[in-house]
């Protein structure tokens, strides 16, 4: 499946396919860039995935340098975009070379900003291996590093010339990685498309167990909703609220408990489950709409109750965030599977009676 993602002369294509990785080196050449290459990645993704991306651009013709970063969020520092800088000036890359991301999303947020802001940027492009990243974090051109009073604090639009989608690399994700990603395609699902999502009813259980042509035709839906909104919404106005589904609470509920007990997609589903009941008292959505999300999260293994939940703590996030935004806190509701609105000054007693309900 290929996917055009329209940006006028930042316009690129979204690649899914299984085997993809073999193809990098070709579809690059065809992009006209300089011969220098550096491919970014880590140990663990090296070790799987490394020697067919550098054999593939080296018989097109590439120089490659491969560039190890360390894995997951501690990659995404100063300290390591330093040494991404130092070993490109070192490899002699110039204005019309390209930097590779191999890897999840971490990988692909350090790549992204070591790309943009390189000699002012150079060519971008990403090999998404997790399932986060193939659907979401790779398509859209955020690039980011960490700064220590936030996550993604520090970071520049910068869009990849291509990414390419392999979906078989997702089969050696550990179980907890790959069932985390799943919660950013129900999103898709519940707020864009109501026909995708009965679509990821229907499979989930192939999906689960990472049936190959399910997971390539699931991933590839997802890619190409992300990439409608994109075109859309480049630079992240309105419309991409959208995809901050489930996120409102759910990167509360991160941060609250210290990014140590959910996975992030774990705290998107519980996300998603209190911000479909929101809409439920706010009578905006029926109760069947809510159980709908409720049961398909279930269905892929992800959480729809927690424990011990801290509602003041939760809330108290979700205050300081919207200090942080200086104003008013836009909570997206989706009124039924394949839609959804935004809805600003959601009374807090009711964000507390859905926080609650995610303990009972
Ligand atoms: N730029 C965006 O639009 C955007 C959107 C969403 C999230 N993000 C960012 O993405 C990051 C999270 O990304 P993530 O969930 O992909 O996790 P990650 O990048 O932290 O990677 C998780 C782990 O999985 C391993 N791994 C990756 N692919 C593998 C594979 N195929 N097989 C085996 N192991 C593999 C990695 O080595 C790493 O240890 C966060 O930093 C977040 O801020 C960015
Ligand atoms: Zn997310």
């Amino acid at each position: 499946m290929i996917i055009d993602v329209n940006l006028g002369l930042r316009s690129y294509h979204i690649v899914v396919e299984s085997g993809a990785l073999d193809t990098v080196g070709a579809r690059l050449a065809e992009l006209r860039v300089g011969s220098r290459a550096a491919l970014v990645s880590d140990a663990a993704i090296l070790r799987l995935y490394g020697k067919t991306v550098e054999r593939s651009l080296e018989s097109a013709g590439f120089r490659v340098a491969t560039v190890e970063v360390p894995e997951g969020e501690a990659a995404k520092t100063l300290a390591v975009a330093t040494l991404c800088w130092d070993a490109l000036l070192a490899a002699g890359l110039d204005r019309t070379s390209t930097v590779l991301a191999l890897g999840g999303g971490a990988v692909g947020d350090v790549a992204g900003f070591v790309a943009a802001t390189y000699m002012r940027g150079v060519n971008f492009v990403q090999l998404p291996t997790t399932v986060l990243a193939q659907v979401d974090a790779s398509i859209g051109g955020k690039t980011a590093i960490d700064h220590p009073a936030a996550k993604n604090l520090i970071g520049a639009f910068h869009q990849p010339r291509l990414v390419l989608v392999d979906p078989a690399v997702v089969r050696s994700l550990p179980e907890r990685e790959f069932t985390s990603g799943l919660a950013e395609i129900v999103k898709h699902g519940i707020v864009l498309d109501a026909d995708y999502f009965a679509e990821v009813e229907r499979d989930a259980t192939a999906l689960c167990a990472r049936d190959l042509p399910v997971v390539e035709r699931i991933i590839g839906g997802s890619c190409r909703l992300k990439a409608g909104v994109v075109e859309r919404d480049e630079r992240e106005s309105a419309l991409r609220h959208v995809l901050n589904y489930g996120h409102t609470i759910g990167h509360a509920l991160e941060a609250a408990t210290g990014y140590a007990r959910f996975a992030h997609g774990e705290a998107v589903a519980l996300g998603i489950v209190a911000e479909a009941r929101l809409a439920l008292r706010l009578g905006v959505a029926s109760p069947e709409t809510v159980l709908r999300q409720e049961r398909l999260l279930a269905a892929v293994g992800l959480p729809v109750r927690a424990s011990a939940i801290d509602a003041d703590r939760v809330l108290a996030t979700i205050t300081r965030d919207k200090k942080a935004r200086d104003g008013r806190v836009p909570f997206v509701l989706a009124p039924r599977i394949g839609a959804f609105q935004l809805q600003y000054d959601v009374p807090w007693d009711l964000v507390r009676a859905v926080l609650g309900e995610l303990g009972s």
